[in-house]
């Protein structure tokens, strides 16, 4: 059975071992980040659990952590896969077939059960944790889930975007340009027409999981979270914008963004592992605050990768582009990786069966065309090497590859406008010089015949692991 809400998945990762509730008084502006922070330090992702607060300091609302992504083995319970292999096949079922969302009334809608207008939103009372202090200029929403339609054809769309807290009901928004919100707000600023937006906090985990992934826009995101979830998401209409949320979210913010209208926003400590730039960019007033109660607020943890947002993205990202080199440019591929460290973006590592000389290229080209901002760093490794092995892939990088004749540059395209080796940090979100960089790909698939490996026979090898304890070396 699908999970009706963000609240029944918690139990069900606590039932599993896989959530703690720490139930020590922390502070929302320093220590909730540098708990976080130690979770990722010290517990390895097959015992790490997702968190939550019971005890911030000044609030009754507890902050979840780590719920969607603190490991990939928690990511398969949010899918309500038994296995990490199982979670691409549910994608790619969900992607084929989505399911149209439900509409309840909103005495059917427990997130109908406080409602707040006007001056009565006051955003500072939720526990919105300050991320990396000292630099952040305020704390910041890290999982809102932004709900709005594209005002031609009326599609709808749900994306991640950071949002400053400016005040008790506006806050500051990074949309990147090529994402599907932004479209929309260039359609509406077109018009001088502001874009209205409803935001959801906290609600059942395939809604998360839309959110931060990348997929058509004329898919519903909803009828993909139906199909991930497998039925329908109930949602009800908002009290004051033309949007519809899921019934059961624990917080909606509804409000709208004022068109061509811009602030200074930022810097956030990014995905990179650095502060991302501040720019001028648009902001959100809040007209309107529904909740559950006794509500849920729930943040995903980000910053310097590894991270619940690179574990996240990373999953939302490698499955279409293994599908579209495979499926559709049929390129015999086997694996390939969106390495944590370049943030589930910046370094690709792929195996492929290389049929002909000169199909690593037909593969790098591939490869960059799916998203602009992947690979940067990309690494092309035979098929036996196991991408998922940082060992086995530096030795392909060691042995198999010839600087002068295997590594490809490729200049003056576009670059991740948060990548910090595009200019220097005093340069604004949307200077032109982030946006034109250079990628690299290394070939270091073997070339010609290679003398035999130099290891003991599988057969010795094999007959040795299964009489291993005789030997006394492990117990
Ligand atoms: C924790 C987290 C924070 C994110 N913050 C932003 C952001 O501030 N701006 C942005 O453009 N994308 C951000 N993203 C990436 C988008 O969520 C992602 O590209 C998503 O696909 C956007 O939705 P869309 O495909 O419907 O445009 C973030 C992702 C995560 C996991």
């Amino acid at each position: 059975m699908a999970y009706r809400d963000l609240r029944e998945y918690v139990t069900t990762l606590e039932k599993h071992g896989k959530l703690k509730r720490v139930t020590k008084e922390v502070d929302k502006d320093w220590e909730i980040a540098a708990v976080c922070r130690q979770l990722f330090k010290k517990i390895p992702p097959q015992k790490r659990p997702a968190l939550v607060f019971e005890n911030v300091k000044g609030f009754k609302i507890p902050v979840v952590a780590g719920v969607l992504g603190a490991s990939r083995e928690i990511y398969a319970l949010g899918l309500q896969t038994e296995t990490v292999e199982g979670i691409n096949r549910k994608w790619d079922h969900a992607l084929g077939h989505p399911i149209e969302p439900r509409m309840v009334s909103a005495k059917d809608a427990p997130c109908k059960e406080n409602i707040l207008h006007g001056k009565d939103v006051d955003i500072t009372k939720l526990p919105v944790p300050t991320w990396t202090v000292g630099e952040d200029p305020a704390p910041f929403f890290t999982s809102p889930y932004l709900i709005t339609k594209d005002p031609e054809t009326g599609v709808r769309n749900v994306g991640t975007y950071r949002m400053e807290v400016k005040g008790p009901n506006k806050t500051g928004l990074l949309i990147g340009k090529r994402q599907d919100m932004a479209w929309h707000m260039y359609k509406n600023n077109a018009q001088n027409k502001p874009t209205p937006v409803a935001v959801v906090i906290g609600a059942d985990p395939t809604i998360g999981y839309v959110s931060v992934s990348k997929m058509s826009d004329a898919l519903d995101e909803f009828a993909v979270a139906g199909a991930l979830r497998g039925a329908p998401v109930d949602l009800v209409a908002c009290e004051t914008v033309p949007l519809e949320v899921p019934a059961t979210a624990e917080i909606v913010l509804e409000g709208e963004i004022p068109p061509n209208a811009s602030e200074h926003e930022g810097p956030f400590g990014e995905y990179t592992g650095y502060m991302g730039p501040a720019g001028n960019e648009p902001f959100f007033n809040i007209k309107c605050m529904t909740y559950r109660n006794k509500p849920l607020y729930q943040a995903f943890i980000s910053q310097m990768p590894p991270s619940e947002s690179s574990c996240i993205r990373g999953i939302g990202r490698e499955w279409p582009l293994f599908k579209h080199l495979k499926d559709v440019l049929r390129i015999p591929i086997k694996d390939l990786r969106l390495k944590e460290a370049g943030g589930s973006g910046a370094y690709l590592v792929i195996s492929l069966k290389k049929e002909f000389v000169g199909q690593v290229r037909q593969l790098m080209y591939g490869a960059w065309s799916q998203r602009t901002g992947f690979g940067k760093i990309t690494v092309v490794v035979d098929d036996d090497i196991d991408v998922w092995d940082d060992f086995a892939v530096d030795w392909a990088l060691s042995w198999h590859v010839r600087p002068d004749k295997d590594v490809y540059i490729e200049r003056d395209v576009q670059a991740v406008g948060l990548d910090p080796s595009q200019a220097p940090a005093d340069v604004l979100q949307h200077h032109p010089s982030r946006y034109v960089g250079s990628r690299v790909a290394i070939d270091a698939t073997r070339k010609h015949k290679y003398p035999a490996i130099s290891l003991p026979p599988k057969e010795h090898l094999d007959l040795v692991a299964s009489r291993w304890k005789e030997y006394g070396i492990e117990d």
